[in-house]
C-alpha cells in the first residue's frame, strides 16, 4: 500500500512515517512540501500525489496558538482536512485524520465514548471538531481521537518530568485534570490494524486504565526511574490546580479519559495499560535513547 503522511516532524507523524515503511511505501508530506495554511501549496501537493491512504496528523496543536489566531487554527485544523477529504473522495483514497479528547467539555468524571456529543471549550477544540466533521462528511473516512500523546519522537510532559527529576529540579504537576495517555509505540500498530480493517467513523485511541492526572503520571515516571536505578529516592511532586497555571490561557477540559471499547473490538484485545506503556518509554529514556523527530524530510 502507498500511504501519504503529513506532519512528519511531529510526534504522531514521525512515528507513523517511521513505522509504515516496514510493510508499506510511505510518502512523507512535511510542511515544506505541503503547507496546510496555504491552499495553493496543499492543492499543488494533492495534484501530484498518488496514494491509497492519506494520514493527516498535521495540525496546530498549541491551544494558546489557536486562541491567538483562530482563523489560522480553522484553516489548518478544519478547512485543510476538508480539502484533503474532497480530493481523496474523488480518487477513492481513504483518509485517516487525527483529533483530540479536547472536543469534549469534560465536565464530569467517567470515560467518554464515541457516541458522546462533543462540546469543545477552546478554539483548538472547536477547530478540531470542525476538522472531524469536514473529514467525516465523506463516507469511508476515519477520525482517530488521541489524548496526551507521548513517545520517543518528541519530548512531552513525561520527558519533562524525567529530565527535571534527573537534574534534581523541583517538581510540580496538575492534579485536578484527568485523561488517559496515548503511546506512539502502540498507536503505530493500532493504525496498521485500523487501516487493514478499513475502519471508518470516529474511534478513540489511547492506552487503557482509569483516567489519571498529570500528577499521577509524574509519580509513575518517578517510580519507574527509581526502579530503573536512576533515582536514589522518589522526590515529592507539588500538586497544582489547572486554575493556577497562568500560561494556560485557553480553557482545558477536566475529565476527558476516552473509552476504548471500539478500539478493543477491532484489535481483538484491549490496548495495553498506560502504566506499561509509560514504563517502556521510561526504560527507553534510562537507556539514554531519545530520537528526535526527523525534520526536513
Ligand atoms: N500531542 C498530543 O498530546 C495530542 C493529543 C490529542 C490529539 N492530538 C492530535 O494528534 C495529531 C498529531 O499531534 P502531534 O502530537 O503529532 O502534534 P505535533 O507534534 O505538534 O506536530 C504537529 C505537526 O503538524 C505540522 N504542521 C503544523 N502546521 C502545519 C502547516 N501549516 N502545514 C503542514 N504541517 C503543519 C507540524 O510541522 P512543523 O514541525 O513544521 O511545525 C508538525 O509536524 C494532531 O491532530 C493533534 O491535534 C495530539
Amino acid at each position: 500500500m502507498r500511504i501519504a503522511v503529513t506532519g512528519t516532524s511531529g510526534r504522531v507523524g514521525a512515528a507513523l512515517a517511521r513505522h509504515f515503511p516496514k510493510n508499506h511505501e510511505v510518502v512523507w508530506l512535511p510542511r515544506a512540501f505541503c503547507d496546510l495554511a496555504n491552499p495553493d501549496s496543499l492543492a499543488r501537493t494533492l495534484d501530484q500525489l498518488d496514494c491509497d491512504v492519506f494520514i493527516n496528523p498535521a495540525g496546530i496543536t498549541s491551544l494558546e496558538a489557536c486562541e491567538d489566531d483562530p482563523a489560522l487554527a480553522m484553516r489548518i485544523n478544519a478547512e485543510a482536512p476538508g480539502e484533503i477529504a474532497a480530493w481523496a473522495a474523488a480518487r477513492g483514497v481513504a483518509v485517516f485524520h487525527f483529533s483530540t479528547d479536547y472536543v469534549f467539555a469534560g465536565g464530569a468524571a467517567g470515560l467518554r465514548d464515541e457516541a458522546e456529543i462533543p462540546e469543545p471549550r477552546s478554539v483548538y477544540g472547536r477547530s478540531k471538531l470542525a476538522g472531524e466533521r469536514a473529514v467525516l462528511a465523506v463516507p469511508g473516512n476515519c477520525v482517530v481521537r488521541l489524548s496526551w500523546v507521548f513517545g520517543p519522537e518528541k519530548p512531552s510532559f513525561i520527558d519533562q518530568v524525567f529530565d527535571s527529576a534527573l537534574a534534581g529540579r523541583p517538581l510540580a504537576a496538575v492534579a485536578d485534570k484527568f485523561s488517559l495517555p496515548t503511546f506512539t509505540g502502540d498507536l503505530t500498530t493500532w493504525m496498521e490494524r485500523l487501516i487493514a480493517m478499513n475502519t471508518t467513523g470516529v474511534i478513540h485511541a489511547c492506552n487503557s486504565g482509569e483516567p489519571v492526572s498529570w500528577h499521577e503520571m509524574a509519580n509513575a515516571v518517578l517510580g519507574e526511574m527509581a526502579a530503573g536505578g536512576v533515582l536514589p529516592e522518589i522526590p515529592g511532586i507539588q500538586k497544582q490546580t489547572l486554575a493556577e497555571i497562568v500560561a494556560f490561557r485557553a480553557a482545558r477540559p477536566r475529565f476527558t479519559g476516552m473509552d476504548t471499547r471500539r478500539l478493543s473490538e477491532i484489535l481483538g484485545q484491549p490496548p495495553r495499560h498506560w502504566r506499561e506503556a509509560l514504563a517502556e518509554h521510561v526504560r527507553y529514556r534510562i537507556g539514554g535513547n531519545f530520537t528526535r523527530a526527523v525534520t526536513g524530510k
